[in-house]
Formats: structure tokens, sequence, C-alpha cells
């Protein structure tokens, strides 16, 4: 944790942070870019541009705060019912981003994954993708670095059915009756990561989209009017702030 970038962001917001109570986790559905641009009067597609700009700043604030993984929801199984020219705007942002910002990632000690339908993408996408993740595979050391998920072509009742079936063609029909809810989570995609402890959602929409379901059981979850483009370092230290106000309880009672 880089205490200096702490203490210029207690600044800029006002807000006292409790380096004891750093989420582990961080989910993101960045929500919001579209309506950006409509704002602004420009296409859908500049907003998208914006929004790589604000995840990569929210990659690096993840980095200095020592936020050990980061998922964000980047397409959803869903999105493929857009219309064409913004789906293929989409995709080319993608391959653009898993290049234009792997020496960065890498320098910053970003490992990236993706979780989703890798093998659904296009294929010049998924050599992109493939580039980036082995590029970065060995970069984290054992106190230093972040975990950064893509949601890419992600849904969570299919990453969950997805895991049923591995774990019915892996398992024997008694190891499969004596499933457990840690087991099975190792064959979700998120395998061996931490539960994210906060949720984000961008853009004032209350909802999951379908992202995370079996994961996020027990995450505090923070709701933000602002833009997707608009969501920056103070606005990520906003939410951890509020984070670290909520009481978590997980069914039990509260000792204090
Ligand atoms: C989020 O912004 C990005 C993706 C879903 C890929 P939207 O494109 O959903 O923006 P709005 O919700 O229409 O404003
Ligand atoms: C969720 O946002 C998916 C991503 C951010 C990638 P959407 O904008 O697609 O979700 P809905 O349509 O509002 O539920
Ligand atoms: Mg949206």
């Amino acid at each position: 944790m880089n205490m200096d970038y702490v203490a210029k962001l207690e600044a800029a917001t006002g807000l006292k942070f409790d380096p004891a109570k750093l989420p582990r986790h961080i989910a993101i559905v960045m929500d919001g870019n579209g309506r950006w641009a409509k704002q602004r009067g420009q296409k859908r597609s500049s907003g998208h541009r914006a929004g790589v700009e604000a995840l990569e700043d929210v990659v690096i604030a993840c980095r200095n705060l020592g936020v050990g993984y980061l998922t964000v929801y980047a397409f959803s199984t869903e999105n493929w019912s857009r219309p064409a020219a913004e789906v293929s705007t989409l995709m080319s942002l993608l391959s653009e981003f898993a290049a234009s910002k792997l020496k960065r990632l890498r320098d910053n000690q970003v490992e990236v994954r993706v979780l989703g339908d890798f093998a659904g993408l296009p294929v010049l996408q998924r050599a992109a993708l493939n580039r980036l993740m082995s590029a970065t595979a060995n970069v984290r050391t054992p106190d230093e670095g972040l975990v950064l998920n893509l949601a890419l072509n992600y849904g969570g009742r299919s990453e969950i059915l997805a895991g049923l079936k591995r774990a019915a063609a892996e398992l024997s029909p008694r190891e499969l009756q004596e499933m457990t809810e840690e087991r099975f989570g190792g064959f979700l995609a998120t395998a061996g990561q931490p539960d994210p402890d906060l949720l984000i959602r961008t853009s004032g929409e209350l909802r999951l989209s379908n992202f995370l379901l079996w994961q996020l059981a027990y995450a505090e979850f923070y709701f933000t009017e602002i833009l997707w483009p608009d969501f920056d370092a103070v606005e990520l230290f906003r939410a951890i702030c509020a984070y670290q106000q909520r009481n978590r309880r997980f069914g039990a009672l509260l000792s204090e």
C-alpha cells in the first residue's frame, strides 16, 4: 500500500481510510458508457473508448491501494444482442486494450485473466488476450501485484452450469454427493481467488445483470450515479471508504 497515495486521496475527499479494512477483492459492473456519450452529443463508441481509460485508472489505483483482486464486467453474454456495429466496436476496443496496455499492466505487476466463454470470442480478440495473459502470467510476487479478471462473454448462471458439468465429468458419484461449497468454488472461473468483498455498479442501475452470482453471496454492494467513464481513483476511494463503514455480520451478531 502506497501511503502517500492514500494521504492524497484522503485530502481530496475529506474521508478517512482504514488500512486494516482493505477489501481483498473488488468487483465492478462498469456501466453507463452509452449515457455518458449521449450527454455529450457523441456516439456510444466514444463512451466505450473513455470507459477503457477509466478502467486503466482504476487498475492503477487498485495497485497503489494494495487491492489483490479486481474483477470487471466488460462484456456479458447478453451484450451480443446489441447492434452488430456496437458489438464490433467493443471487440475492437478489447483487442486494442490488450495490445496497448500490455506493457503498463506488466510493469505494474498486474496479472490478467479472463472469466467467461473464451472460445466464443472472435479469433483476433482471443489472440490479443492470449498475448496479454501470457505476458502478465508471472508478474506478481507473494506481496505485490494485482489479479485483473476481465469478465468477457461472461454470464453468472452459465459459469455455474459449466462448473457443474466439469465437476460431473471429473468427480466420482460419491465425491459429487459429498460436494461442499468450498470445493464447488474450485470449479468456477475464479477458482483459488477470494470472493469479492465489495461490488461496485456505476450509472445508477440497481441490479446484478448476471454477474458473479455465486461469488457475490456476501459482498457489500455500492451503487453510484457516476457514469463509468467518469469513475476514477477518487470515486474508487469513496467506495472503499463507504465499504469500511459497513458492519459485515455474515449472519452472526456483532461483538462490538
Ligand atoms: C457499459 O456501458 C459497457 C458495456 C455494457 C459493454 P453501456 O454500454 O451499458 O452504457 P449504457 O448503460 O447504455 O449507458
Ligand atoms: C452489464 O451492463 C454488463 C456490463 C457492464 C458489461 P448492461 O448495461 O449490459 O446491463 P443491463 O442491460 O443494464 O442489465
Ligand atoms: Mg448499460
